[in-house]
């Protein structure tokens, strides 16, 4: 998979959500078209099998895009909530380039990672638990660079957060400072 570095983040050509609620690329037929609501409960009837089956429940997380606006983020909530899912990944990387514009690179396709994704990955965890309303755990995932970025994140609404980016940026030593910040 490429990736090419800009300011303190990633452009990465990623395989994209395929999910209507990445945009119109499925209306435009490029991908085929993804029934959301179908698609969650067939997951969590095969959850159920396997549970069954192996005597072991696995949990399952839906990973989101930080490209939502309002409304489609509250739909989202309604859907996490309606199929029970375990929770809530907030969020993958972006495909805006506001926060890289005039960047080297800027103009690449692909999602990108890192700081530049902080805001817009905060700005939705902020919505998800207003609508979620701690009924759904929220992972908060997205330019976390230092422990004051994971703090935001909790303080959104997180209950637990992922690093990534940051980890090739600050190495270990990320860990260590978002564990002593949130203690
Ligand atoms: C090189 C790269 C590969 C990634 N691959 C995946 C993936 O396979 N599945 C996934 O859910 N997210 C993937 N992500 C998204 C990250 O898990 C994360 O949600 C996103 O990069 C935002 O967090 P960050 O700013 O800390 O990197 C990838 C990100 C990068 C930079």
């Amino acid at each position: 998979m490429p990736v090419m570095r800009t300011s303190k983040g990633n452009v990465t050509q990623a395989a994209r959500n395929k999910s209507g609620m990445k945009g119109d690329e499925d209306k435009k037929g490029k991908f085929p078209v993804f029934d959301e609501r179908s698609a969650l409960s067939a997951i969590k009837l095969r959850q159920s099998e396997l549970a069954q089956q192996h005597g072991k429940y696995v949990p399952i997380a839906l990973k989101i895009a930080p490209d939502l606006d309002d409304a489609q983020i509250a739909a989202i909530a309604a859907l996490l909530m309606m199929h029970r899912i375990d929770a809530v990944i907030a969020t993958n990387t972006t495909l805006a380039r506001d926060a890289v514009a005039g960047l080297p690179y800027a103009g690449e396709a692909g999602g990108l990672s890192g700081a530049p994704v902080r805001a817009a990955s905060t700005r939705v965890i902020a919505a998800l638990a207003h609508h979620l309303k701690n009924e759904v755990p929220i992972i908060g995932v997205g330019g976390i660079l230092s422990g004051a970025d994971a703090q935001e994140k909790i303080a959104a609404g997180a209950s637990l957060v992922q690093l990534y980016t940051g980890l090739i940026y600050r190495g270990p030593a990320l860990v260590r400072e978002c564990v002593q910040r949130l203690a």
